[in-house]
């Protein structure tokens, strides 16, 4: 059944599109409202458009290829023109992120800071003032081994981390491998330094963290789609 938030997603995310030209390579992001970008830009490929995509996780290269729209890699292209994804919140004034419960918070940063510029779809429940407001915790992606030492340095930095499970049973595992901590902090006060001294944590692969990195942020509102810059 597709929801209200849906549509909202769907129209933030076919708005983003806007900024896709000919010939781009493209950073195909990963969640619910980057599922809407992907659609819309197979629909464009199928209508002639000509784009490669470096997608961010597994899902999205299954959809991606579902809709033929052309895949390659760092192998292929170490930059890439223009990455567009979803976020879990967004400082409105700074477009500082959190990123990462759909889990591909690591291939996401690589490819975000592959790209000469990123552009961020949401609908309006992601914003918020400072980051943190909405309680979504930071997501940190840490390698398995000794992760509850990890655990204790984020918990020492002022998280409270939970290790992210796909069940009851089941410990959640990313694409690359590794846990995630899902790190709750409250509002975050100074984002950057948080960024650089969570990265600093022995064991720590990567955190959803994205400071100082969207160029563009697409909202989707009741009342018709916003852009900040
Ligand atoms: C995945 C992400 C997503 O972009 C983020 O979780 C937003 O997802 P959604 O659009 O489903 O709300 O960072 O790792």
């Amino acid at each position: 059944m597709t929801t209200n938030r849906d549509e909202l997603k769907r129209a933030a995310a076919y708005r983003a599109l806007d900024f896709v030209k000919d010939g781009m390579v493209i950073g195909l992001g990963t969640g619910s409202t980057a599922f809407y970008v992907v659609e819309g830009l197979g629909k464009r490929v199928a209508e002639g458009l000509s784009v490669v995509g470096i997608p961010t996780s597994e899902r999205t290269a299954a959809q991606a290829r579902g809709l033929n729209i052309p895949l390659s890699s760092f192998a292929e292209h170490s930059q890439i023109d223009l990455t567009i994804d979803g976020a879990d919140e967004v400082e409105r004034k700074t477009r500082h992120l959190i990123k990462g419960l759909g889990g591909a918070l690591l291939r996401e940063k690589i490819v975000a800071a592959a790209s000469h510029e990123l552009v961020i779809v949401v609908d309006q429940e992601k914003l918020v003032d400072r980051l943190g407001d909405h309680g979504t915790p930071v997501p940190v992606a840490v390698v398995q081994l000794g992760w509850q030492a990890s655990a204790a340095a984020l918990e020492r930095l002022g998280a409270r981390p939970t290790l992210r499970h796909a069940t009851e049973d089941h410990v959640f595992i990313t694409d690359g491998g590794n846990y995630i901590l899902d790190c709750a902090f409250g509002r975050i006060d100074d984002p950057r330094r948080l960024e650089k001294q969570i990265g600093m944590t022995v064991g720590v692969v990567e955190s959803g963290l994205f400071i100082g990195r969207a160029k563009f942020v697409v909202v989707a509102t009741e009342n018709g789609v916003e852009i900040l810059s």
